[in-house]
């Protein structure tokens, strides 16, 4: 089976769904010739299960990556770029995300709508302005006019609760996660427009409700399961995918 890409970078790649993409990835029958997986804090106590998996595995590339600062994105390309070697880079997974968790309006707060907002929606479009000269490169490198992630496309890692036309009313109203999810739907939509002509992909994925940190032990569906569903529906995407918004199991879900 061909690799899902050559080279791909996954943002908040040391917990959760991030790790486990990156832990799947690599023990793929033909894996990526480069992993890159980035974390704000590497040399914390929080980098070190991701140091583990890279010691033992010479493809993954620890990254330091802040979403919320452009200096830190900045900064991570031409570590990138360093790797790939003249190459392009073929698939960004923008999955760091944070929910400040205010469920009722009587919790909103002012710092927790802006954190929210800052690294789920203002983080990805920088990690993708700053990486797009690599991404453009891979769109290049194929012959096909085809889009998938072999040649090259953005992932943004979003959320069925910030469905509006989907809207769950069983679902807190959650002010700030969902409707910074819903603000990075729409990125990816423009994303897809705008880059059509590059051939670049975008698309944003639901990854389920799933046991992390985020959602937390009451979650139906284990990360291991959530990751396997998604790296399918990555290796499937097409042109008639972009600008679209799926879930784990490759079911498209209203905007
Ligand atoms: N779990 C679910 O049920 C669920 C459902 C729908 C969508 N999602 C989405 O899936 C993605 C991953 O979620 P998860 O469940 O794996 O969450 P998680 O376990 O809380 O992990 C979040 C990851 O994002 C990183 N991160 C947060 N802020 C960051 C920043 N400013 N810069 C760089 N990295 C940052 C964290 O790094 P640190 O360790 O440094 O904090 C961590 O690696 C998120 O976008 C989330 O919204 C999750």
């Amino acid at each position: 089976m061909a690799p899902l890409a050559h080279s791909i970078l996954v943002t908040g790649s040391n917990r959760g769904i991030g790790m486990e993409l990156v832990r799947q990835l690599v023990e793929m029958t033909d894996p990526p010739e480069h992993i890159f997986a980035t974390c704000r804090n590497p040399d914390g106590p929080r980098g070190k299960a991701l140091h583990d998996l890279a010691d033992k595995h010479p493809n993954i590339h620890v990254v330091q990556l802040e979403v919320e600062d452009q200096s830190s994105v900045k900064a991570a390309v031409p570590v990138v770029e360093s790797h790939l070697k003249g190459k392009g880079l073929n698939l960004l997974i923008n999955n760091a995300g944070r929910n400040s968790c205010t469920l009722l309006l009587e919790d909103v707060d002012q710092q927790d709508m802006l954190s929210d907002f800052s690294t789920n929606v203002a983080g990805p479009i920088i990690v993708v302005k700053e990486f797009l000269p690599l991404l453009k490169r891979a769109a290049t490198e194929t012959t096909t006019e085809e889009l998938s992630c072999r040649k090259a496309a953005i992932i943004n890692v979003s959320s069925l609760i910030g469905s509006i036309g989907g809207f769950d009313v069983s679902v807190p109203p959650m002010y700030s996660y969902r409707s910074s999810k819903a603000a990075l739907n729409m990125i990816t939509i423009c994303l897809s427009v705008e880059l059509k002509k590059d051939g670049i992909l975008c698309t944003s994925v639901h990854p389920g409700w799933v046991k992390t940190d985020m959602g937390t032990e009451k979650a139906p569906l284990t990360v291991q399961c959530s990751v396997q569903g998604i790296l399918k529906v990555l290796a499937n995407l097409s042109s008639s995918s972009t600008g679209a918004f799926l879930d784990w199991k490759g079911n498209s879900i209203p905007w």
